[in-house]
């Protein structure tokens, strides 16, 4: 396992890359705009493909480089369900699982600091966002923030885990970079209290002012999925009633990108193939199995995913490639069962 801290010296934000060795696969979490250079050039250096990129929340100190990791590198985009981001690939709810590699991430629904924050638990390790700062923890006084849902994923979230479990936060504004579950839980002095009310009490009377950069960027944040659209993926866009039509003529050829634990929970389109995102380019080169399925059918191939945005991205690479006839499903499964077509268990 490859592990990276790196620190941003404006927002204090620290971004952790996770590279797995085996596979040259890489994970960024909480990764912020102006350092988006850094991080490609050390991703390549270290020879990591970067997979998927996480954030812990809705930031309102930076602007977060998701957008920008995804259109420059491809890369997934991961937050939670709650999230009210416009666009990301993936959306996660408490205890699902991110694979990667033999190490999973588990997903850890923590609200408090903002109703959409996530802490992310690794092995020995969590990474804890806003949620848990060392001899700290995440403001709660906007974002829908909530000191008594915060108390709470603190204590029955975090608190829970070995005290040697370390712990990883998304700031620090002192310099500290790690700390332990045991420490925190001897030492953090917001934690030294009774109750929920008690922390309630503690948090409401912070009286600290807004984030410098907060209009700006939770603006910025909020609408990370505008640039996956050009005209090409316009004018390639199904709606569900589109696609839907050509489900009943059997005219297409639909293909799933999302990974095995999304349609495990959610379903697929009836009669969809199964090709992940994360295996895209071996599969539109050429001898590839959507380039052969799709030279070698006279059906229309449309990708979907979740949300539209892996599916976006693909299109994309499929006519980069030179892939004819291949469209996307706009808004994804998502909107596919939102619109009450009909879907399958995989
Ligand atoms: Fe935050």
């Amino acid at each position: 396992m490859i592990f990276r801290q790196l620190f941003d010296g404006l927002s204090c934000t620290y971004t952790y890359i996770l590279g797995n060795e085996g596979t040259g696969e890489a994970l960024i979490i909480d990764p912020v705009l102006e350092k988006t250079e850094r991080y490609i050039q050390l991703l390549d250096e270290l020879g990591l493909k970067l997979l998927k990129a996480i954030d812990t929340h809705l930031h309102a100190d930076h602007i977060t480089a998701l957008g920008a990791l995804r259109d420059r590198l491809g890369c997934i985009t991961v937050m939670g369900g709650q999230s009210a981001v416009d666009m990301v690939s993936m959306r996660l709810d408490d205890g699902d699982v991110i694979e990667f590699g033999n190490i999973p991430l588990r997903a850890l629904h923590t609200p408090g600091h903002t109703d959409c924050s996530y802490c992310f638990l690794m092995a020995d390790r969590v990474f804890t966002g806003d949620t848990l700062l060392i001899r700290g923890t995440g403001r709660t006084d906007f974002q829908n923030g909530d000191p008594e849902a915060g108390y709470h994923s603190i204590f029955a979230k975090l608190l829970t885990l070995p005290g040697d479990t370390l712990v990883y936060p998304g700031h620090d504004y002192k310099g500290d970079t790690l700390s332990t579950i045991a420490e925190e839980k001897a030492h953090n002095p917001r934690l030294q209290v009774s109750g929920a009310k008690e922390y309630a009490a503690i948090m409401n009377n912070l009286h600290l002012p807004d984030p410098k950069m907060m209009d700006v960027a939770v603006a910025a944040n909020l609408t990370i999925g505008a640039s996956v659209f050009d005209p090409m993926v316009e004018e390639n866009t199904l709606c569900v009633a589109e696609a839907r039509r050509y489900l009943e003529k059997d005219g297409a050829l639909f293909i799933d990108l999302r990974e095995a634990p999304e349609h495990r929970k959610a379903g697929v389109i009836p009669g969809s193939l199964h090709a992940p995102y994360a295996e895209l380019s071996g599969h539109i080169q050429p001898g590839g199995m959507l380039r052969e399925l799709a030279a070698r059918s006279a059906k229309t191939m449309i990708l979907y995913c979740a949300y539209g945005e892996r599916s976006a991205l693909a299109l994309r690479a499929a006519k980069d490639a030179g892939m004819e006839n291949v469209r996307h499903l706009g808004g994804g499964f998502d909107a596919w069962t939102s619109a009450g077509a009909p879907s399958a268990k995989h």
